[in-house]
């Protein structure tokens, strides 16, 4: 299933032997010697909050090992269930079924959209807020007993035996150690890797942002968009009378939920019944993407388009014990916009324009497994490995490798009998680099050992 390049053969001078690879998406490589950018991507100015812990910032490495983790299905009981089965890249990593389907039947609620979780003031997560942070979140569709089955209950095994399943994959402990050092897995190490994996999703580069960018604040109107988004977008930001509202609840530009938010009014539940606890929403960026409506809206994934949910504001269908202030009126009415057709589309254009496209695409948040479910993770490339003759009877030997593994320099002149000459651990640039002396033919090589379980 997973395959590791573990050393490539250097004759004096020349490569003799190697295979070349260009990693591309979907062909089922991650070269761990030149990761993809998670930890410096470029951010818009005007975006601030951020839910980043101080003690889990993201790292190339640690989101690397959280994106296998994310698309490997091993993390099921059953090895059919991955996070990404129900988190789409496709789809702005939601679903669009309305109940997603897990090891064990069916979720209770829709599948939420996961682009854009760490640019939130507000730090819990689920629609009804239940994990005190998104750390804390990740292993929990893990040990749910409908979801991917290590519940630790109704027969279910617990994480404890997805731990000793993980250990036994050579792949996981090299990318255990590359990322914390050692090869150890632990639930903890996973939450940091799978919650690195998922903030580093970010998609800032819709229609609204390239307005934004244009113009000193978000109220004025945005040089790029019709005079029906300007419009959808100033019925957005202000408040009823005249406005619609939303921005109370949903605040751009992260258009994150106000954490003070109280439910909205949406309580029928899928399957039938009432749930009054639903106060978070995903941000409403990419509630549309390339195909249409990213599924359903909101937690009973009940709403099949934009038109419905603005319909749903324009006249709150019925009060409730825990329905937020904001959407009752003096006197306990519930909220009443007599919005126009016209204002109605207006918002909807609006909504539209959050909509932005690498998201979709981007490799580095893309399956990296192949067709045929297999990995292959390079620690040493061939084409990285170079022999430098530095003239007075020595030589250079170095080679692109991981930064913080250790690597055997391996000398030979028969290419069978292989000797250790040095144990060289590569510098922060992931350069390994040696000096040997050359006399006769000799051949080198660098190898690394897959830490032990
Ligand atoms: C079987 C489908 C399924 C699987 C598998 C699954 N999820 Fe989810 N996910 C959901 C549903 C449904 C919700 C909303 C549940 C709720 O609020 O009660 C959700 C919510 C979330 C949220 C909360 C988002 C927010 O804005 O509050 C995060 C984060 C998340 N999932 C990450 C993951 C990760 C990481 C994995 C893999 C370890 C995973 N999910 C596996 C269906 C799934
Ligand atoms: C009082 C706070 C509040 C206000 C005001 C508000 N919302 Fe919401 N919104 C919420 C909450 C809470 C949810 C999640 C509800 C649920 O699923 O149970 C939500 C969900 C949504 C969703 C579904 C998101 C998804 O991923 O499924 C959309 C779309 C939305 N709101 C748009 C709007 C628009 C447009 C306005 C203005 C007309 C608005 N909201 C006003 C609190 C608010």
């Amino acid at each position: 299933m997973f395959t590791i390049i573990p050393s490539r053969i250097v004759a004096a001078l020349s490569i003799l032997c190697g295979v070349n690879f260009t990693a591309m998406a979907g062909d089922g490589v991650v070269d761990l010697t030149t990761l993809a950018n998670y930890a410096a991507q470029p951010l818009p100015a005007y975006i601030t909050k951020n839910n980043t812990p101080g003690g889990n910032l993201i790292t190339d490495k640690g989101a690397t090992l959280g994106r296998v983790l994310f698309y490997d299905k091993r993390l099921s009981k059953n090895d059919t269930i991955a996070c990404a089965s129900c988190h789409q890249q496709a789809h702005a990593f939601g679903d669009t079924a309305t109940a997603s389907t897990g090891v064990a039947g069916t979720t209770g609620r829709h599948g939420m959209r996961l682009s854009n979780a760490r640019f939130a003031q507000e730090v819990k997560f689920f629609w009804d807020e239940r994990a005190a942070s998104l750390e804390a979140q990740t292993t929990q569709p893990i040990q749910n007993h409908v979801e991917m089955g290590f519940s630790g209950a109704d027969g279910d095994q617990g994480f404890a035996a997805l731990v000793t399943k993980l250990t036994a994959i050579d792949e996981y402990r090299v990318l255990f150690a590359m990322t914390f050092g050692d090869a150890a897995i632990t639930e903890t190490r996973v939450q940091l890797a799978l919650a690195q994996f998922v903030r580093s999703i970010q998609s800032f580069d819709s229609r609204f942002d390239v307005g934004r960018a244009q113009v000193a604040n978000g109220n004025v109107n945005f040089p790029n968009f019709t005079p029906q988004e300007n419009a959808g977008k100033q019925l957005f930001l202000n408040a009823p009378p005249g406005g619609a509202g939303c921005q109370g609840c949903h605040r751009a530009p992260e258009f994150d939920i106000d954490p003070a938010s109280l439910n909205n009014g949406v309580i029928t539940q899928i399957g039938g019944g009432t749930d009054l606890t639903n106060t978070r929403s995903p941000s409403l960026r990419d509630l549309i993407g390339p195909s249409g409506l990213n599924g359903g809206l909101m937690h009973d994934g009940s709403f099949t388009s934009l038109a419905q949910v603005i319909d749903h504001y324009n006249l709150i269908p019925g009060n409730n014990a825990n329905l937020d202030p904001r959407l009752r009126r003096p006197g306990g009415q519930v909220q009443n916009l007599g919005l126009t057709a016209q204002q109605k589309r207006d918002l909807v254009a609006f909504l539209g324009t959050l909509t932005g496209s690498a998201v979709y695409t981007d490799p580095k948040w893309s399956d990296p497994f192949n067709a045929a479910g297999e990995l292959t993770l390079i620690v040493l490339p061939a084409e990285a490995v170079a022999i430098q003759n530095n003239g007075n009877g020595t030589a250079t030997v170095a080679c692109l490798a991981v930064p913080g593994f250790q690597y055997q320099l391996r000398s030979s002149t028969n290419l069978v009998d292989w000797t250790t000459v040095a144990t060289v651990t590569p510098d922060a640039n992931g350069v390994c680099s040696q000096d040997v002396s050359v006399s006769g033919t000799v051949f080198y090589r660098y190898a690394y050992t897959v830490p032990a379980p």
